[in-house]
């Protein structure tokens, strides 16, 4: 029997570039839950897509009722400078459709008393450092510290984490009976990502890849924070490589729930130069935007991702110049070239 995934936001970056990979994998079938109708590649890798919204709880017992799920990666999330513009709605998204689909799937394990792994994208905005003098002296950022969230999708992050272990070792303790059925609760806290087939949106790491999407297409970009801000990147078929790794990881191996992983970290003004060396015309300025370069200043310059390395041999394949020369700029160059017909 092939295992059965489910994949909410499965419409997004992160999960056009899942889909495709679990797909090209051992024989799965892919349940794709997102509030758009997914285009026509992500619907053809998918057993079913289902188009609708996390919070419709009807919907996600109807899941539910028909699929026996192994897994669930839970994506769908409003990225944080869309949350600063909609807090509440952040919320609604975010924490309590987290929570609407941890309770579904511990439900389903309680029920078939068996195991279901559930993965979960946590982001470096669940870090929050005081000022640049502070960001600068801490450097790579283990998990535990520094967790002081600036932002509401910082915050709704974290508590999901936190609900995610909750679910996994405390949901319901004080039952009289024990359940044979367990919640396998793993996730990620990733940087910036990249992708060169999508663009984000509603991201305030989303500079680097609107960079690169306007020099391809021939656009003039105003980057919204300083030339020498300096974040975690990471390229998106190495975020979904680590959601696979992860998923796939030995569990008696796994010594946290939650991990940091890093690949490069170039400043806005280093990304810039290699943009311009790739796209030679392109026509990049710099106008900070004071108000999202305050967030990004609060996010660490890097993070320390040695547990991912040591539990589950964590290692992406794409450092910042494998990164520009073998992926982003050959795809992205491709993607325009198509589209302006050349
Ligand atoms: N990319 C996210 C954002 O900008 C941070 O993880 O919101």
């Amino acid at each position: 029997m092939p295992r059965t995934v489910l994949i909410t936001g499965a419409n997004g970056e992160i999960g056009h570039g899942l889909v495709t990979m679990l797909a090209d994998l051992a024989p799965t079938r892919i349940v794709a839950l997102d509030l758009h109708q997914p285009d026509a590649l992500v619907q053809s890798r998918c057993h079913r897509v289902v188009v609708g919204d996390i919070s419709d709880l009807a919907l996600l017992e109807n899941l539910a009722a028909t699929y026996d799920f192994d897994v669930v990666y839970h994506l769908a999330a409003l990225l944080s400078t869309k949350s600063e513009r909609q807090p509440r709605l952040a919320n609604r998204v975010n924490v309590d459709g987290t929570l609407n689909l941890l309770e579904m799937t511990i439900n389903q394990a309680r029920e078939q008393e068996r195991e279901i792994k559930f993965i979960y994208p946590s982001s470096i905005a669940v870090y929050g450092l005081p000022d640049l003098a502070t960001k600068h002296s801490a450097g790579k950022v283990r998990e535990d510290d520094w967790c002081e969230p600036r932002t509401m999708y910082g915050i709704n992050k974290l508590y999901c984490e936190r609900l995610g272990r909750y679910y996994e070792q405390f949901y319901r303790q004080l039952d009289a009976r024990v359940s044979g059925g367990r919640l396998d609760f793993r996730s990620l806290r990733f940087p910036g990502l990249i992708s060169a087939v999508t663009t984000p949106t509603g991201g305030t790491s989303d500079f680097a890849p609107e960079m690169l999407h306007a020099a391809a297409r021939r656009s003039p970009y105003a980057c919204f924070v300083r030339a020498d801000t300096r974040i975690p990147f990471m390229a998106m078929p190495d975020a979904v490589k680590a959601l696979l790794d992860l998923e796939s990881a030995t569990g008696e191996r796994l010594t946290r729930k939650v991990y940091n992983v890093g690949s490069f970290n170039p400043s806005a003004g280093e990304f810039a130069d290699r943009v311009k060396e790739a796209f030679p015309h392109a026509s990049i300025s710099f106008a900070p935007d004071l108000k999202r370069q305050s967030i990004v200043d609060s996010w660490p310059v890097d993070v320390d991702d040695s547990a991912a390395r040591q539990d589950w041999g964590w290692s992406p394949n794409f450092d910042f110049t494998r990164a520009f020369d073998e992926y982003l700029v050959p795809a992205v160059s491709r993607r325009y070239r198509a589209a302006r017909g050349d």
